[in-house]
C-alpha cells in the first residue's frame, strides 16, 4: 500500500471515528439493526419474522434477529447484547408491556435509537423510543365485539361468551380485551361467564377450551379468542366434544391469517379481524430514516379490515399471510 493511500485510510477512519463519515464510506456502510423478537407462537408471528428478514434483505440492512421464546429475560439480554455490539437502531415487539424502563435507558445512554415494532410498552417517558409502528389493538377488540352485536342483534341472551385471552400482560391481549369490552357492555345480554389465557399459541387454545367445555358445556354460545391460534386449536377441542365450530358456539378472533381463511372456508370459524404482521418493509424504512436523522411519526398504525366467512373464498387467494 502506498504512504498516500495509507494516509487516505487513516483520515477517512478518523473522520469516520470523528461522527462525519466521508461520502463514499457512506454509501457503502450497511446499517446494523438489532431486532429482538417476541418467538414463534403463531402462523402470525412466523409471518411477522418473515417480513422482517426479507425486507430487511431487500433494504440492505444487516439484521441481527434474536428470538426470546416468549420470556422478556431474554429480550432484555438481547437488547443489553445489541448494546454491547454497538448496533446502529434496535427494534423490538415487547412480549409484554411492563418493566422496560431500565434497559430502554441503557439504550439512550449509549444513543443507540429503539424502535417498538407490533406491540406498545407502558412506559411513562416516551423519549425512550422513536417511534411505535403497528396495529390499533383496542380497535380490533372494538371491531370483533361490533361485529357480534349485530350478528347477535335478535338474539333475547343471555349471550354467553367464553374468552381466550392472549399472554397476560401482553399489548394486544389488554387492548384487545378492553374494545371488545367497551362495546359488548352496551347491551347485558352478553356475558363473558370465563376468560383465561391460552398464550396465543394453539396448543394452549385447545387446552383452556377443552377446560371452558368441561366447566360450562352447553352453555357456551361464543367464543372470543384474542387471536386464530387459540380459536384453530379451540376449534379441535368443540369438535372432539361432539359440537359444530361457528354453529353451536360462535367463533370470532383476530388476525386473519391464511389458517383462520381455511377454517372459514371450511365453516368453521365466523369472522377474523384483521392484524397485519408484514411490518417489515415500514420498519426497514423508520430505521433508514432514523440512523439518517430524519424525524419520524411518533405513532404508525396500520390499516386493517375485517373478514367474515362470507367473503373468506373470495379474499382467500390474495392473502399474504
Ligand atoms: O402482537 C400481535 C399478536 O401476537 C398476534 O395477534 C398474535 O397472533 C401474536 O402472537
Amino acid at each position: 500500500m502506498t504512504v498516500q493511500r495509507r494516509t487516505l485510510l487513516a483520515s477517512a477512519a478518523a473522520a469516520a471515528l470523528a461522527g462525519g463519515l466521508p461520502l463514499a464510506a457512506m454509501a457503502q456502510k450497511k446499517i446494523v439493526l438489532g431486532f429482538s423478537q417476541v418467538g414463534a407462537e403463531s402462523e402470525w408471528r412466523t409471518a411477522n419474522t418473515e417480513s422482517i428478514k426479507s425486507a430487511a434483505k431487500d433494504a440492505g440492512i444487516d439484521l441481527k434477529f434474536s428470538d426470546a421464546q416468549q420470556k422478556q429475560e431474554n429480550q432484555i439480554k438481547a437488547i443489553r447484547s445489541f448494546i454491547a455490539q454497538k448496533v446502529d437502531v434496535i427494534a423490538f415487539s415487547p412480549v409484554v408491556e411492563s418493566g422496560w424502563d431500565t434497559v430502554l435507558l441503557e439504550a439512550k445512554a449509549a444513543k443507540i435509537p429503539v424502535i417498538l415494532s407490533d406491540r406498545a410498552v407502558d412506559s411513562k417517558d416516551t423519549s425512550l423510543y422513536v417511534t411505535f409502528m403497528g396495529s390499533d389493538f383496542t380497535e380490533e377488540g372494538r371491531k370483533a365485539g361490533r361485529w357480534l352485536v349485530e350478528k347477535e342483534k335478535n338474539e333475547k341472551g343471555p349471550v354467553n361468551i367464553v374468552e381466550l385471552q392472549g399472554t397476560v400482560g401482553s399489548a394486544p391481549a389488554i387492548d384487545r380485551k378492553k374494545g371488545f369490552e367497551e362495546i359488548i357492555k352496551s347491551d347485558p345480554k352478553f356475558k363473558i361467564i370465563r376468560s383465561q389465557t391460552g398464550d396465543f399459541t394453539r396448543a394452549k387454545g385447545k387446552e383452556v377450551m377443552e377446560a371452558f367445555l368441561k366447566a360450562e358445556g352447553k352453555k357456551i354460545n361464543v367464543l372470543f379468542a384474542h387471536n386464530d391460534d387459540m380459536a384453530i386449536g379451540a376449534i379441535q377441542a368443540i369438535e372432539e366434544a361432539g359440537l359444530k365450530p361457528a354453529k353451536d358456539i360462535i367463533i370470532v378472533s383476530i388476525d386473519g391469517v391464511k389458517g383462520a381463511f381455511e377454517a372459514m372456508i371450511a365453516g368453521k370459524l365466523n369472522v377474523s379481524v384483521e392484524c397485519s404482521p408484514l411490518l417489515g418493509p415500514q420498519l426497514m424504512s423508520a430505521a433508514k430514516d432514523v440512523v439518517a436523522g430524519k424525524s419520524v411519526p411518533k405513532r404508525i398504525v396500520t390499516t386493517e379490515g375485517i373478514f367474515p366467512m362470507e367473503v373468506a373464498a373470495k379474499e382467500f387467494p390474495s392473502r399474504k399471510y
